[in-house]
């Protein structure tokens, strides 16, 4: 399948690097909403335009799918409601050497570099970034569009909701449940349930301050 990845940031450089093993896929370039950046190169390939060229690039290039790699959680799935309006399909962008127990068990568009887990019995969404040393154990549910950054231990059944970020090395306790809209700090220890839209950190970790609800807007 020939694809393009949007997004020619850290995010893209990183779908890149789980998708350029994979011998089904084609990397043809990026696409970027930096106008500055069209017809450059990034990661030796073509940085191809916007979403205007999709229609171009299925007709000359075959082009038949897609993943949004950018950082934001809501722009990732802005963009990837897009590109699947755009009749694209999403790919996941998953390193060869990640363990996953029933590859049903993870929603399109997902990122996970190598060296991440997700046990059996877990449930992952759309459009979720895992990163290396990452675990998600049995009977946990991670919601659409959240990042689980390097070194996160989940429990098992433990419930993350939806656009949120756990930080680096983070722990969460058995069970416990985290909203959506949540930024979990670096190196905490989760060991209660954390309501929507806020900050936590520390060991253990208790709320910082309160997020602004997101705007869902684009996304379907
Ligand atoms: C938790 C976090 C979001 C707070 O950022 P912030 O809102 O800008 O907060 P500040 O840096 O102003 O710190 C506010 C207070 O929280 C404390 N704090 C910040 N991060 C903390 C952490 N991870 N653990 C414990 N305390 C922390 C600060 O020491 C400060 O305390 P003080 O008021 O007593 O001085 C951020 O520090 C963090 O950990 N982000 C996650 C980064 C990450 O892993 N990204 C993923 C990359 S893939």
């Amino acid at each position: 399948v020939n694809i393009v990845i949007y997004g020619c940031g850290e995010n893209g450089s990183q779908a890149f690097h789980c998708l350029r093993h994979d011998k089904n896929v084609n990397i043809l370039g990026f696409l970027d909403g930096n106008a500055s950046k069209h017809g450059g190169e990034y990661l030796g390939k073509p940085i191809l335009g916007d979403f205007d060229e999709i229609p171009r690039l299925c007709r000359d290039a075959q082009l038949t799918g897609a993943i949004s790699a950018i950082g934001d959680n809501v722009v990732r799935a802005r963009v990837a409601s897009k590109l699947r309006r755009a009749g694209l399909q999403i790919v996941r962008a998953i390193h060869p050497q990640v363990m996953i127990e029933s590859p049903l068990s993870v929603g399109e568009g997902a990122i996970f570099e190598m060296g991440a887990a997700v046990h059996a019995m877990a449930a992952v969404g759309e459009g979720v970034f895992m990163g290396t040393a990452t675990i998600v154990a049995h009977h946990c549910r991670v919601g659409n569009y959240t990042i689980l950054s390097g070194g996160v231990s989940t429990g098992g059944g433990v419930s993350i909701g939806s656009y949120s970020l756990v930080g680096v090395g983070a722990s969460i306790h058995p069970h416990v449940t985290i909203g959506s809209n949540v930024i979990v700090g670096v190196g905490a220890a989760v060991i209660k349930d954390v309501p929507d839209n806020v900050v936590v950190a520390g060991v253990p970790a208790r709320v910082l301050r309160e997020l602004p609800p997101l705007d869902l807007a684009g996304i379907e």
